[in-house]
């Protein structure tokens, strides 16, 4: 599988929802890095990378978004709109996101600080990393 959907629980009250995230049964590992991205033009693409380590936890927690996962294999495209669920990517996975609706905003939690050297930015040197696992 080349991700896992986390469906977190939520507290729901006349004052709205709240979801809180913390390592254990309902995340799977401790956070070292939050990022977030909004303001995409619908058509862009971002991502267009693998990691060689990293794990990562995207949610959409406003409006939409489409990520396209690869393992060099096969494609899946994951619909993202529901603050509540979280896509977990694992291991070395091509991801690339587009299809961004006006008030898109995306935050990932990251395993791992920033590191160049864990991205591979190149199609082809994501494939020759594949065939070697
Ligand atoms: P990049 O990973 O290329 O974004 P995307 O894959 O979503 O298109 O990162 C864009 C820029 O932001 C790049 O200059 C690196 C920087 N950046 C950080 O400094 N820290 C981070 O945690 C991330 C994810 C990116």
């Amino acid at each position: 599988m080349m991700y896992d959907l986390l469906n977190f629980k939520t507290h729901g009250n006349y004052a709205g929802n709240l979801v809180a995230l913390e390592k254990g049964e309902e995340f799977p590992f401790d956070i070292k890095r939050v990022y977030y991205i909004w303001g995409t033009d619908r058509d862009a693409v971002r991502g267009r990378h693998a990691h060689r380590k990293l794990e990562q936890v995207v949610i959409c927690t406003s409006g939409s978004c489409d990520f396209i996962l690869d393992d060099g294999k096969e494609r899946a495209t994951v619909h993202l709109d529901n603050p509540a669920q979280g896509l977990y990517i694992k291991g070395c996975i091509w991801r690339e996101f587009t299809n961004f609706s006006a008030d898109c905003v995306v935050i990932v939690l990251a395993s791992e600080h920033y590191d160049e050297s864990d991205y591979i930015r190149d199609y082809q040197t994501f494939l020759n990393a594949r065939a070697d696992l």
